[in-house]
């Protein structure tokens, strides 16, 4: 066990009141950073927010070969990437991130051959690739599994094919599809995950050229092309980021707006917040969440988007736990996202798992204690939980925060929390 590692100690019992603006979303842009893989040439994605990911990302794609330059100021990433990139992902930063698996497609495009440490990433289930493979062998590619390595060839290049994915994985119709934009023919993914940081990349896609339609929709069509040229493109704002704001103003009673922030991006979780009390308002350039009592429980079902997102699942169960009676949260997506529980009932609340299903009873308050973060959601959700404890909440393993939400400390002092970094 580590020693030294930073934690988050908060004194609960303030409303959260004020202003946040939302940056790049993590989850696009990693996979925008591993797309530019496809075109030869310096590539120029904006609104990157500052985390460690990012450096992560960028450390994969210099192994690789690329010359890459982050400036966190700015927020932007350039990514030169050679005629001929290296083909091999390295278990060191495969195990600290998991959309290191985003090369796979990219390089099976441009190198004909990929060499990916198996993932690990977030302790929130067993997260297999076996819809990645089964996509890309449907293209023509032949894959195998070796050494904790996953390594695919294309030896006679990649073809259309119409792949119809069991689960829509936004990993797997990733893939897929920055495979297939290279590829000859036409390639349609039946069950395509509809996420928006899917769309997201869909669209850089477009616009290096490449012939996609049907994005956002379960059936995506992909026309490959021969080439695709670099460009420039902004990553869209993190709506999960943009969630945790919302459900931290309804547990605090507080008072939020959120710019930037997407309401049509959150449609299914704001609905449920409204459920709970609060009142939501579209403003110029995002949303407004108010809360003046305490929160009524909801029950809440995680599934693909456009459902519930389950990056929000321990929010909705950190709201319940301080709610107005009993609720159910099921989580259909991630089978280990509620390891983060054990944590939340040493703040005392009352939750009982059985399976993927947590029957929570509401309590008036949680109390404060020593916790540690599991993943960065659950990691964000237990210092959400400190703001509306008793006393003291200290959440160690604070570097599974900082990797989905850069500058949180600074934001919620913003707001009139007590939080310090330790
Ligand atoms: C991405 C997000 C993650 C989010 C999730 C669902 C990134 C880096 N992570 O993860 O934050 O929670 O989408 O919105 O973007 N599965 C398989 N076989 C596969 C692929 C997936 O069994 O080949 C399973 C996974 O184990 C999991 C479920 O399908 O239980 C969903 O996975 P997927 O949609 O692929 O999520 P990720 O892309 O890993």
């Amino acid at each position: 066990m580590e020693s030294q590692t930073e934690a988050f100690q908060i004194t609960g019992g303030r409303p959260l009141v004020g202003e946040v603006t939302i940056s790049g979303a993590k989850n696009s842009a990693l996979k925008l950073m591993a797309a530019s893989l496809l075109a030869v040439g310096k590539s120029t994605i904006t609104n990157v927010p500052d985390i460690a990911d990012v450096h992560i990302m960028e450390e994969l794609l210099t192994r690789l070969g690329c010359s890459t330059k982050y400036e966190p100021s700015a927020q932007i990433v350039t990514i030169d990437v050679p005629i001929a990139p290296g083909h091999r992902a390295d278990y060191d930063l495969v195990r600290k991130m998991r959309a290191s698996i985003n090369v796979l497609g990219p390089l099976l495009a441009r190198v004909g051959e990929v060499e990916v440490a198996l993932p690990g990433g977030d302790a929130i289930g067993s997260r297999g690739i076996d819809l990645h493979i089964k996509g890309l062998t449907d293209l023509g590619a032949k894959a195998r599994s070796e050494h904790g390595f996953v390594i695919a060839t294309a030896p006679n290049g990649l073809n259309g094919a119409r792949i119809e994915l069991d689960f829509p994985s936004v990993g797997a119709t990733e893939n897929i599809m920055t495979a297939a934009v290279l590829a000859k023919g036409t390639t349609v993914i039946d069950n395509a995950a509809r996420e928006p940081d899917v769309v997201d990349l869909g669209e850089y896609l477009v616009a290096m050229g490449a012939k996609i339609s049907g994005l956002g929709t379960p059936v995506i069509t992909i026309i490959g092309v021969d080439e695709l040229t670099p460009t420039t493109h902004a990553t869209l704002p993190d709506r999960i980021v943009a969630g945790t704001w919302a459900f931290a103003a309804v547990m605090t009673r507080g008072d939020i707006t959120i710019h930037g922030g997407r309401i049509d991006h959150l449609e299914v979780p704001l609905d449920k917040i409204v459920e709970a009390g609060a009142v939501v308002t579209s403003t110029k350039d995002g949303f407004r969440v108010k809360m003046d009592k305490r929160p009524i429980a909801v029950d809440v079902a995680t599934l693909p988007y456009p459902g519930f997102p389950t990056d929000l699942q321990p929010f909705v169960i950190t709201m319940n736990s301080i709610a107005e009676g009993n609720s159910l949260v099921t989580e259909n997506v991630f089978e280990g996202r509620f390891m983060f529980v054990n944590e939340l009932q040493r703040l005392g609340a009352q939750i009982h798992v059985d399976g993927h299903h947590a029957a929570i009873s509401g309590i008036e308050h949680l109390s404060g204690a020593p916790v540690a973060a599991t993943d960065i959601r659950a990691g964000a959700g237990l210092v959400l939980a400190g703001l509306v404890s008793d006393g003291v909440t200290t959440v160690e393993d604070a570097f599974h925060i900082d990797r989905g939400y850069p500058g949180f400390a600074e934001a919620l002092k913003s707001l009139g929390a007590q939080v310090e970094r330790i």
